[in-house]
């Protein structure tokens, strides 16, 4: 069974592992797939885990964690790190506790390890992808955030942090903030490195967490750009590696968690495979000089009537 190393989670004084396992596929749903990857890895060392109210995989989740207890494979819930995500439709104040409950019923279990908020927008409640722009509201990052605190308080859960926020949203949410974030959950990836929001989130005390780190490929919001790259290619092939052990080597190496998403046995061993070597002096410069493009341009949240009227806003230029 591989060890994952772990890092430290923001300024939280909690540990995260660096590598963890992605369950969102699209449509979103969960699957007698999804659960039986989700064991394979478990028997294969993987402990923490990524799933969203929108995703549909905390059920599916939570029957894998309560059947690898009941047959051993894991000791104890204890062991995990789960995380999961408030849905935009629910980032309203009164909204957030019982969102955060229902992810908990979902899960059956009393406490996630790190609760997100997923998009820095909100939803008229009620609203499920794919929803109607009309519906889209901006969010009150104050007020919601104090609903996380408050989750955290309750002990719903033991950490709290955001996904898909700009270096000029995370300031806004400090500026107000009681608990400060422990994660910033966004896209990195060779392809798309994000240096300044890292170096800032680092100056911060607030983790990343790198989803797609091989650019979500087969999803809607995702890339074959990544695993297509030629550098990533002719590197991979001189290290007698694959293109997806030197993405999530890269990204790992700079320090972040990384999640990657496989329901397939033979790919959810290999991502394991990035901790006994390193990528050369020579290998970092040449992935540094990629040309950099988002591949998630959060197209599913601009619209000329609701609070983000272009990609350049929704991430304040990081594009
Ligand atoms: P699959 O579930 O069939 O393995 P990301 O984590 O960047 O979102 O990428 C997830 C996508 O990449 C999924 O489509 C997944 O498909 C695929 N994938 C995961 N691991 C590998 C791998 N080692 N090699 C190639 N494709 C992979």
């Amino acid at each position: 069974m591989e060890r994952i190393p772990i890092l430290a989670l923001g300024s939280t004084g909690k540990t995260i592992p660096a590598l963890g396992f992605g369950t969102a596929a699209y449509p979103f749903a969960g699957s007698e797939t999804a659960k039986g990857s989700i064991l394979e890895a478990f028997k294969l060392g993987y402990r923490h885990f990524d799933s969203a109210a929108l995703y549909n995989t905390e059920q599916t989740l939570g029957q894998a964690i309560s059947e690898a207890i009941s047959l051993g494979i894991i000791k104890s819930r204890d062991e995990l790190f789960i995380t999961s995500k408030l849905w935009i439709s629910d980032a309203h104040k009164d909204l957030v506790v019982p969102a955060v409950k229902n992810s908990l019923r979902n899960l059956m279990l009393d406490y996630l390890d790190l609760n997100l908020i997923h998009f820095p927008i909100s939803l008229k409640p009620g609203q499920i992808f794919p929803f109607s722009k009309e519906n889209l509201l901006p969010m009150d990052i104050k007020s919601v955030w104090e609903a996380m605190e408050e989750c955290q308080k309750l002990g719903l859960t033991k950490s709290i942090g955001v996904s898909n926020f700009s270096c000029k949203k995370l300031e806004i949410l400090l500026s107000t903030a009681k608990i400060p974030p422990a994660v910033n959950q966004v896209e990195i990836n060779p392809l798309w490195q994000q240096k300044n929001l890292r170096d800032f989130c680092k100056e911060k005390g607030i983790s990343i967490t790198a989803y797609s780190p091989l650019g979500g490929k087969g999803t809607i919001w995702g890339t074959n750009r990544v695993l297509d790259c030629e550098v990533l290619k002719e590197i991979a092939e001189n290290k007698g590696k694959t293109i997806a052990q030197v993405c999530l080597r890269w990204v790992y190496e700079q320090g972040v968690s990384v999640l990657v998403k496989s329901f397939n046995k033979k790919r959810i061993e290999e991502n394991l495979g990035i901790f006994e070597w390193k990528l050369s002096p020579d290998e970092l410069k040449k992935i540094d000089q990629i040309p950099q493009q988002r591949g998630y341009d959060a197209y599913h949240f601009i619209s000329d009537q609701g609070p983000y009227k272009s990609v350049q806003e929704f991430w304040d230029g990081e594009i």
